[in-house]
């Protein structure tokens, strides 16, 4: 009896070394990361959850967040040349949020709540309105390097290949910590697959203040949000102090 119970105390404890040896803990992503424009940052100020809606950044970038305890955020915001149109630019913004992981060939592995992420794609020659709708995507990368910036000295600035081993533009830190959403589901009780809603467009290739139109679900959505102000912790509270 007794061999059989340390013989399964053992396989307890060789199953929690597997799986600390899979996944790394991370101290060098902390913070907010943006690219070099700077003007795409995640957290509210970026997309605002509670009335579905994007605030257009001045300029194109992306910017990523990470925290100490395994949460990231993400948000682009990319302009794509029409060579053949060179008039007709096409526009996308997206947002999403999730869990990460370090692997332990140092690989990164972001994996997003999937009914939170949202997309706004801006075709003006093709659509009259930009298309709002929700947006997942795993994203692997491959490695990644944290380390002084060679021009600026006193920045941070983050690499992250991609699968292909290609880099992603260059990061620099923008927030530590970083600034982001609350990092718990937006969205649970959404469970349909977004309504391409209609927005009206500005003059860039996306519109200020897009909003989707109000309807009962948004309320119920709201509610709960208001639940998650109540009972969030602190990590919540210096996102709005
Ligand atoms: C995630 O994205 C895939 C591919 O676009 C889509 O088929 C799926 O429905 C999405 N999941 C959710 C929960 O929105
Ligand atoms: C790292 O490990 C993961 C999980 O085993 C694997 O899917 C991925 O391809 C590996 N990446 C590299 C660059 O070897
Ligand atoms: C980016 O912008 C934020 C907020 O405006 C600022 O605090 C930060 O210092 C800027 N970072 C860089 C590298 O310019």
């Amino acid at each position: 009896m007794v061999p059989r119970i340390a013989a399964l105390l053992l396989s307890g404890v060789a199953l929690l070394q597997n799986v600390q040896a899979q996944t790394v803990p991370v101290t060098d992503l902390v913070g907010t990361w943006s690219s070099k424009s700077n003007s795409t940052l995640t957290g509210d100020g970026f997309y605002d959850p509670v009335n579905e809606k994007f605030t257009e950044p001045k300029h194109t970038g992306i910017s990523y967040s990470f925290t100490a305890d395994g949460f990231y955020e993400s948000a682009y915001y990319r302009a794509i040349a029409n060579p053949v149109s060179p008039k007709c630019p096409k526009g996308i913004i997206q947002w999403q949020h999730g869990s990460f992981e370090k692997l332990a060939n140092g690989s990164l592995v972001l994996k997003p709540i999937k009914v939170d992420g949202r997309q706004l794609y801006s075709d003006p020659c093709q659509y009259k309105n930009a298309i709002y709708t929700r947006y997942n995507t795993t994203d692997h990368f491959k490695q990644y390097t944290v380390a002084m910036d060679g021009y600026r000295k006193t920045v941070q600035r983050l690499d992250l290949y991609g699968q292909d081993g290609a880099p992603l533009m260059p990061l620099y830190l923008a927030y530590s910590p970083p600034k982001m959403l609350p990092t718990t589901t937006l969205n649970p009780l959404v469970t349909e697959t977004a309504k391409a809603g209609k927005v009206k467009r500005g003059d860039m290739p996306l519109s200020y203040g897009t909003q989707l139109n109000r309807n009962t679900k948004v309320m119920a959505d709201q509610w709960w949000w208001f639940g998650v102000f109540l009972t969030a912790s602190g990590g919540v509270l210096y996102l709005f102090f």
